[in-house]
């Protein structure tokens, strides 16, 4: 039986959140610079779309640009936004045609001007498709979301429109870049790293964690059936007994 047929669609995860990590070493491994590998990266990209639209799955994060990155060489930095640039054009078709809806999470308004322009064109154009959520995690850190999250409520309580006894979990979720998506059942990351390098701190509380050696640029269907597998091989328990899951 292939890895495909081996997954239990009923099992699926719901929203599957990615690091994708690993281009600049498997550019190293080529004798290649830093760019080669994140160009590589792109065919990645679609492939783990398509992959998890096809089977089903309704949100697919992809960590793509972190504000720490910005602290990487200049032309990386440049390089990487006019990558960007370029597959988002190049790509909205694709979109369109697989009913991909693209969102962003992240401080949109600091990257180019082009790049957030075309960006916004992209999601409008795709806002009405249902298929999935492609949302790309842009300029993106998971402890600025729960800043922003919590000014915007202080200033609720200020205005006095709520009083702080008010603030639960769900709250907070509302305020969040990610609001109305559920939380990630399954995060995988590439390239061997083990770390969440400020990616959704709150969001992924109670996420199941994949990591694999395999660079990002050699991620592939396979990879992706083999990380889905493995989580429906797990027991999530919630803080509850093996017994009280058993017994359900
Ligand atoms: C991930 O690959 C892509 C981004 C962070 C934009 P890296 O560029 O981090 O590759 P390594 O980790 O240096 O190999
Ligand atoms: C995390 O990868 C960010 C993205 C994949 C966009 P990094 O390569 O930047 O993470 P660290 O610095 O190794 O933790
Ligand atoms: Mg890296």
């Amino acid at each position: 039986m292939s890895l495909k047929e081996s997954i239990d669609l009923s099992k699926l995860p719901n929203h599957v959140a990615i690091i994708m990590d690993g281009n600049g070493r498997w550019a190293k491994e080529r004798g290649k610079n830093r760019l080669f590998g994140h160009t590589n990266g792109v065919k990645s990209v679609r492939e783990t779309a398509e992959g998890c639209a096809e089977l089903g799955i309704k949100y697919l994060t992809l960590y793509a640009f972190s504000t720490e990155n910005w602290n990487r060489p200049i032309l990386e930095v440049t390089g990487l936004m006019d990558l960007l640039l370029r597959t988002i054009m190049a790509e909205v078709k694709t979109l369109q045609d697989n009913n991909i809806r693209l969102r962003t999470i992240g401080d949109i308004d600091a990257l180019p001007g082009n790049t957030a322009r075309e960006l916004r064109v992209a999601m409008e154009q795709t806002a009405g498709n249902t298929r999935m959520d492609m949302i790309l995690a842009l300029n993106y850190s998971g402890k600025a979301d729960i800043v922003q999250a919590t000014r915007t409520i202080a200033e609720d309580v200020k205005a006095g429109k709520i009083r702080p006894g008010d603030i639960n979990d769900k709250m907070v979720n509302d305020h969040l870049y990610t609001a109305g998506i559920p939380d990630p059942e399954l995060m995988i990351r590439t390239s061997g790293e083990q770390r969440i390098s400020n990616f959704l701190l709150w969001q992924l509380a109670y996420t199941e964690f994949y990591f694999t050696e395999k660079f990002w640029p050699d991620f592939d269907r396979e990879e992706l059936y083999q990380a889905i597998l493995t989580y429906q091989a797990r027991e999530r328990r919630f803080g509850k007994t093996t017994e009280q899951i058993q017994g359900q």
